[in-house]
């Protein structure tokens, strides 16, 4: 806020890019063909974005800006996407039980649209192997700091292999002191159908939200549940420091950028030395 009052934090910039590009492109690249997103009110903009716009298309074209033309026909032709509306903000298990009808009985992959993860492979991709050589319901976690437990679902768990962890049991934002580890999870998931039938007769739990936490813990107790610890980096857009840290890692990564922006942040850097030495002379 107030960046977010009329516009969804999907669609605040990182560089160039509004953060939902990073996500549907990191599906594609995970080898997704095919995207539902689900939206809500306030969030028409993410439709238009990934729409064709013929009359961009058309100015491009006579100005012969290629390169942007062939950029703009991407965003649309990378995927098949299709929205659904989730009519009220009951919570993440609710909204991927928006999706029932369009997954129909084969599973899927989840990714949260605030979470944006930079790694090679990509983060799902990390997870879809792991689905493909277990066949189980699989979660992407990091550790994070104890005092920030109470903002992810963390899990308790055992080593299995190769970073693979055998799910003991979940719970959603607990409180540092009643946390059963540090290990949180990062918006990923590569779930079962089955988990449409469990968030239909779920009650609502954390903050009176119906929460996919609270599936995966009774999916953890009937079968086998895995996380895997994902190699690469994660920000959460929907903190402010994180929005920051994403637009500078982002930025870091385009080699057109690399040199200037480097440059740049060490600058700052030397300037703010400056400033806190001058401080502790005074
Ligand atoms: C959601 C999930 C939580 C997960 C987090 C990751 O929470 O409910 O389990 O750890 O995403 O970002 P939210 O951030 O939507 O409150």
């Amino acid at each position: 806020m107030p960046a977010t009052k009329a516009q969804p934090k999907e669609m605040l910039p990182i560089v160039d890019k509004p953060a939902i590009q990073y996500i549907v492109e990191e599906a594609v690249k995970s080898g997704i063909e095919s995207i539902l997103i689900v939206t809500g009110r306030n969030k028409k903009t993410i439709e238009d974005h990934f729409d064709k716009s013929v009359e961009l298309e058309q100015i491009l074209k006579k100005k012969g800006k290629t390169d942007l033309l062939l950029e703009a026909q991407n965003i649309t032709d990378m995927a098949k996407i299709h929205y659904i509306r989730q009519k009220e903000p009951l919570g993440l298990g609710h909204a991927i039980l928006c999706a029932e009808q369009f997954i129909g009985d084969e599973p899927f992959a989840v990714l949260l649209g605030d979470d944006i993860m930079v790694s090679d492979p990509p983060a799902l991709k990390q997870l879809m192997d792991v689905f493909d050589q277990t066949g189980s319901t699989v979660i992407g976690v990091q550790p994070v700091q104890h005092s920030e437990v109470n903002k992810y679902g963390i899990i308790s768990a055992v080593a299995q292999t190769n970073q693979i962890l055998h799910v003991k049991d979940l719970v959603e934002k607990p409180s540092p002191a009643k946390a059963p580890s540090n290990i949180a999870i990062m918006g990923r998931y590569v779930l079962k159908p089955s988990v449409f039938s469990i968030l239909k007769t779920q009650k609502p739990g954390a903050g009176d939200e119906y929460q996919l936490t609270d599936a995966l813990q009774q999916i953890c107790h009937q079968e086998n549940l895995l996380a895997l610890e994902l190699n690469g980096e994660r920000f959460d857009i929907g903190d402010k420091l994180g929005y920051m840290k994403a637009i500078i890692e982002m930025g870091l990564e385009r080699e057109e950028l690399h040199p200037e922006l480097f440059n740049y942040l060490q600058e700052v850097v030397k300037k703010e030395i400056r400033k806190v030495r001058k401080k502790a002379a005074v």
